[in-house]
């Protein structure tokens, strides 16, 4: 009898894991149940070119062709509601059954919601999803003041979109700074003054208190301290929270994400998870925090997809990450939790590079308009330990180190590809 791989959730991970698989030589059925009425599609233009241009389309990772091509079945709108442990059976929404061998959970995280009077109203948007930037798209289109909550990726990203529509925004963040939970106080200041110099108002140490409105429309933002924010709009992008339900009931090894091994395996032998949903831990990740980005889900799905088709490969790959906000790239190679120094220095295209240590290593390069650099840093510090000392010597010019360790500039295919990604995203 034919083995299934039943895959659930419809974005990078999901795909990658088909895709992979197949690739690596598995040839039993393949199907992907998916909630989402779209094939799997790119994810980052949503909170930036497609707020500025909502006409665009949506961006499929993979074609239907492919995906029929490779004998992969896609069973898109569909929710898989539970799963029967002991007879490896997904209940799915359109009310069919589906008994699998192998089961990849590819089920990605939510928006955070907050918690507080009036803010489940009509004027209250969240970013994850094609579906949300439409109809945020189409709400901001008529919008002049907008109230966004939260001064992360998301947050910064729309803000962003939004100013350069001439609307009139305001940032409300509870730390002390924007990007608190991702990049160095340094690059925080780089951005802000970015997002400042484009009539933002970023407003810190700050809290919503309350929405205040009618008809189920918010008008006024409170805050603590009572500051109070006319908006048309309100947008949040305070943060994820990992998909667990399924993982709950397969009674997986979970916190704050499944946990998984190099190998993206659960604790369940015929279970694998991979992206957003999944926290684990590898030399570039010490501490085993989530690692959210389309990097992490597509490479950690390609493991889990050669894995489930018999490979022995593992996920120990240098996490990185970009955002584009106005005319600034920053981008991110490697993870800077641990580090306990960090050394900045302006790039010669008039950004700031920051270089973050643990124990005398460079484990992290954040820099805003450093693609150079960032390029550079994400070839180095994937292969070998980096000291402050080399990169003193070489007055903290990453591409000139680089050039020094004489590594292929044309190297892998893992880094063209990774390289081709990074101009994809710079759209
Ligand atoms: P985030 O964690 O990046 O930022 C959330 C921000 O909201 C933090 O600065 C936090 O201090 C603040 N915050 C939390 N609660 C708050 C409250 N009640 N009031 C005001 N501020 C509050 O999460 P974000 O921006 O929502 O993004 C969600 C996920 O999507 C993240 O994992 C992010 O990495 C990912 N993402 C990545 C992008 C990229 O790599 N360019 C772009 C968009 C999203």
């Amino acid at each position: 009898m034919r083995q299934k791989l039943l895959i659930v959730g419809g974005s990078y991970a999901a795909s990658e894991i088909a895709s992979h698989a197949r690739e690596c030589g598995y040839d039993e059925d393949i199907i992907i149940v998916s909630e989402e009425l779209e094939l799997p599609y790119q994810r980052p233009p949503l909170s930036k070119a497609y707020l500025k241009e909502h006409t665009q389309k949506v961006m499929p990772l993979k074609s239907a062709a492919f995906y029929s091509a490779k004998n992969i079945e896609l069973e898109l709108g569909t929710k898989v509601l539970g799963i029967e442990r002991g007879a490896n059976t997904a209940l799915l929404s359109n009310g069919t059954h589906v008994t699998f061998d192998t089961l990849a959970l590819a089920v990605g995280a939510r928006a955070q919601r907050l918690l507080c009077t009036g803010a489940d109203a009509k004027n209250v948007y969240y970013l994850r999803s094609i579906e949300d930037a439409r109809l945020l798209s189409a709400a901001s289109a008529g919008a002049e003041k907008v109230v966004v909550i939260g001064g992360g990726f998301i947050g910064l990203e729309v803000a962003s979109a939004l100013a350069q529509q001439l609307k009139q925004v305001t940032v409300v963040e509870t730390q002390n700074r924007v990007l608190a939970r991702v990049v160095s106080p340094e690059i925080a200041e780089f951005v802000s003054s970015a997002h400042v110099g484009h009539g933002v108002k970023l407003l810190t140490c700050r809290a919503v208190q309350s929405f205040v409105g009618e008809n189920g429309v918010v008008r006024k933002v409170l805050l603590d301290g009572g500051t109070s924010l006319d908006a048309d709009i309100v947008i949040f992008g305070i943060g994820s929270a990992p998909n667990m339900e399924l993982a709950q009931q397969l009674g997986l090894h979970f916190e704050n994400g499944i946990i998984v091994d190099s190998r993206s395996r659960t604790s369940r032998a015929n279970v694998f998870a991979a992206g957003d949903c999944t926290r684990f831990f590898s030399p570039f990740n010490l501490n085993g925090i989530p690692v959210e980005s389309v990097q992490n889900a597509t490479d950690q799905a390609r493991v889990a997809g050669s894995v489930i088709a018999g490979k022995d490969n593992v996920y120990e790959t240098l996490p990185w990450f970009w955002s584009d906000q106005y005319d600034l790239k920053l981008q991110i190679a490697g993870l800077a939790v641990g580090a306990t120094e960090r050394i900045a220095r302006p790039t010669v295209t008039s950004g700031i590079s920051v270089f973050h240590f643990r124990n005398d290593a460079c484990i992290c390069v954040e820099s805003v308009n450093g693609p150079r650099e960032h390029i550079a840093a994400r070839r180095l510090l994937a292969r070998e330990r980096i000291t402050k000392q080399q990169l003193q010597d070489v007055d903290f010019d990453m591409p000139a180190l680089l050039k020094l360790r004489a590594l292929p500039t044309d190297g892998e295919s893992v880094n063209r590809a990774d390289e081709q990604k990074t101009k994809v995203s710079s759209d």
